[in-house]
């Protein structure tokens, strides 16, 4: 057996049996490449969820991480550190925030929103005290801790794991008059992401998010976009509201936070929402450490500051026209929206699973999701040429 073939046995003999992962074991990583422990390369089209939209091992988020890893790590929040006002500082400029709460997994953002804008709605809404309802999206996916999972509508992600938490509403995605009957005197908040990500890249009918703020507004609901995923330049924005011209009053933001290095995650949001978390009410051991904050830092500022949001854009406008135009009649639909991309699988194809398989024996890594839909998120420092590349592999695979 060689290395590989033993890493996956061990695995499968001492691991929790909770993922289903390609059998490709990787060892390094760089820019949009990763390698595996045959010395194989593959372009990488999943990012880790879009956690590494700066590429594998950015270079100056190594350099950042190192240096602070050997200063200081952790201090809890007992204590201060000379690294969070930074952290703060950066992103209020960057996201227009006025006050900003770090975690460090994406379901831990989420979770903390919940708390806040329940608190909120008693505190300041006036709602009556566990009569709190936050309106959610069906297909939804905002993490695996007990209350998201409460609220998801993926049997596989929610049954067997009751009792569940109460307090939320199901609702359509992207159906703007669904939303609008939903919202009643208790709903303090919705819960939306821009695009549902895991539901297989779904982008909503224009204007509807137009409409969904303006009900919020109407009606002192606080909107949180859950841009977890769909932020930090993936779409080809900074964050994808800006595609529809909105602001949320609360924005969860993580994955691509730390570039990959590291679990870092935020709540930003307007001072009244977590202006009612207290001390003693909320808080998490590492959110918000020294090494976190200087890989964060490092990684909002490569983003930026390297053209990385402006190439997501352009490359993956780029990308999509390619997709659209390969000829393929097992090809249900191509959508996209920056180098956030899907392909859907005709079912007769026979699920999206072979095909990421026959990608990788090409060199190209992506990952199947609900099915049939091939999901295509590379690195945003992905090249022309490399996206020609892709787009070959893809055609020849789904032809
Ligand atoms: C939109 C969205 N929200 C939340 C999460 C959960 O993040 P984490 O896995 O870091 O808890 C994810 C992860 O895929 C996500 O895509």
């Amino acid at each position: 057996m060689n290395i590989s073939s033993n890493l996956i046995a061990t695995e499968q003999r001492l691991g929790a049996n909770n993922y289903k992962p390609l059998d490709v074991v990787l060892t390094r990583g760089e820019g949009v490449h990763v390698w595996d422990t045959d010395g194989k390369r593959y372009l990488d089209c999943l990012s880790a969820y879009s956690a590494v939209n700066q590429g594998h091992c950015h270079p100056k988020i190594l350099a950042a991480m190192v240096e602070q890893a050997g200063r200081l790590t952790l201090t809890s929040r007992a204590f201060r550190n000379d690294q969070l006002a930074y952290l703060y500082e950066e992103l209020a400029a960057l996201t227009g925030s006025h006050k900003i709460l770090p975690m460090n997994s994406g379901a831990e953002a989420v979770e903390t929103a919940i708390k806040a804008v329940r608190k909120w709605g008693y505190e300041v809404k006036g709602v009556p005290e566990g009569q709190a309802e936050i309106i959610v999206c069906a297909n939804n996916f905002h993490g695996r801790t007990l209350s998201i999972i409460s609220f998801s509508t993926d049997p596989d992600a929610r049954a067997g794991f009751g009792p569940y938490t109460p307090g939320f509403r199901i609702v359509p995605f992207g159906d703007a008059e669904a939303f609008a009957a939903a919202i009643n005197a208790n709903t303090v908040a919705a819960l939306i992401e821009p695009i549902q990500g895991e539901a297989g890249v779904i982008i909503p009918p224009a204007g509807y998010f137009t409409r969904v703020r303006e009900l919020c507004t109407a009606n002192n609901v606080t909107l949180i976009l859950d841009e977890i995923q769909t932020g930090l330049g993936r779409t080809g924005k900074l964050l994808a509201e800006e595609h529809e011209g909105i602001e949320a009053d609360v924005t969860l933001i993580g994955k691509a936070l730390s570039g990959g290095f590291y679990p870092v995650s935020a709540v930003l949001s307007n001072s009244e929402v977590l202006g009612v978390l207290k001390p003693g009410q909320h808080g998490s051991t590492f959110g918000g450490n020294p090494l976190a904050c200087a890989v964060a830092r490092a990684a909002l500022k490569v983003l930026t500051e390297e053209g990385m949001i402006e190439n997501a854009e352009t490359m993956g406008a780029y990308f999509l026209e390619g997709l659209r135009s390969i000829r393929s009649n097992i090809v249900r639909d191509v959508r996209g929206r920056g180098l956030m991309l899907a392909v859907e699988l005709e079912p007769e194809a026979g699920g999206a699973r072979q095909y990421c398989y026959a990608l990788k024996d090409r060199g190209l890594l992506a990952k199947d999701t609900h099915d049939h839909t091939i999901r295509l998120a590379p690195p945003l420092v992905i090249t022309r040429q490399q996206v020609d590349w892709a787009i070959s592999q893809i055609e020849k695979t789904i032809t």
